[in-house]
């Protein structure tokens, strides 16, 4: 079977010109993507990165790619991040990392933000098989729950918690993670409605963003642009 993944990330390249501020976030396509552009060395050393990721960042490190401080970064040309899923208008959620704040960021400012991975993340409606992770602050948390509670009982919560230590997993900005498990499909106007209590620094969903996704499958590689 190919790797449909790297196949993805091949056609990601094409989009990459000489001299840009590429911006990538987090995962196994990313990678692929970041030792394609390894093997284009005049490229390579034509671009400067930026990343959401800790662990991106290791890798563009050993590249010895030149990397901007998240502080830094006033522009990125096109910004390449994975997902969990994504819908036909490109709206995507970004479970897994727990770094969705970050990656929103990153994503808002460029010029041009990709998707890209294998088919298996293109969904016709986002459905309920991921998360809603909401980066909270520590002292917005029992409100977090009061209001999730009150609001969308149904859904399960959970905080993230550390297999390598006793506790909380805290985000590189000091706060908690808390993963938000729906019953049923709910609308993205009422997921996004969380991003209004005091508290919540940034969930998950990408709404919107997106301009374009690249991804590939049995069917081949394919570019998608948002649907109206
Ligand atoms: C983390 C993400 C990642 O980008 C996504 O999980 C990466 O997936 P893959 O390894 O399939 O490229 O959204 O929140």
């Amino acid at each position: 079977m190919p790797d449909f993944k790297l196949e993805a990330a091949k056609t990601a390249l094409q989009f990459i010109k000489p001299g840009q501020t590429i911006g990538v976030g987090a995962g196994s396509t990313i990678a692929n993507l970041l030792e394609l552009i390894a093997a284009d060395k005049q490229l390579a050393a034509s671009l400067t990165f930026a990343t959401s990721s800790f662990k991106t960042a290791g890798l563009i490190l050993q590249y010895d790619f030149r990397l901007l401080g998240s502080e830094q970064v006033k522009h990125i040309d096109i910004y390449f991040d994975g997902c969990d899923q994504f819908d036909a208008k490109l709206n995507a959620l970004k479970c897994g990392g727990g770094i969705h704040t970050s990656e929103k960021i990153m994503a808002s400012l460029a010029n041009e933000f990709v998707l890209i991975g294998d088919a298996s993340k293109s969904v016709e409606k986002l459905d309920t098989t991921y998360p809603l992770v909401l980066e909270v602050l520590p002292t917005g948390l029992q409100l977090v729950y009061q209001w999730l509670a009150k609001n969308i009982p149904t859904a399960k919560v959970t905080m993230r918690l550390s297999t390598q230590k006793d506790g909380a997993v805290i985000t590189e900005n000091g706060n908690y993670l808390l993963d938000v498990y729906f019953a049923e499909t709910i609308t993205i106007e009422k997921m996004n409605a969380v991003k209004m209590v005091p508290g919540v620094v940034e969930h998950s969903l990408f709404i919107g963003l997106a301009k374009k996704a690249v991804i590939a499958g049995e069917g081949g590689v394919k570019v998608l642009s948002p649907i109206p």
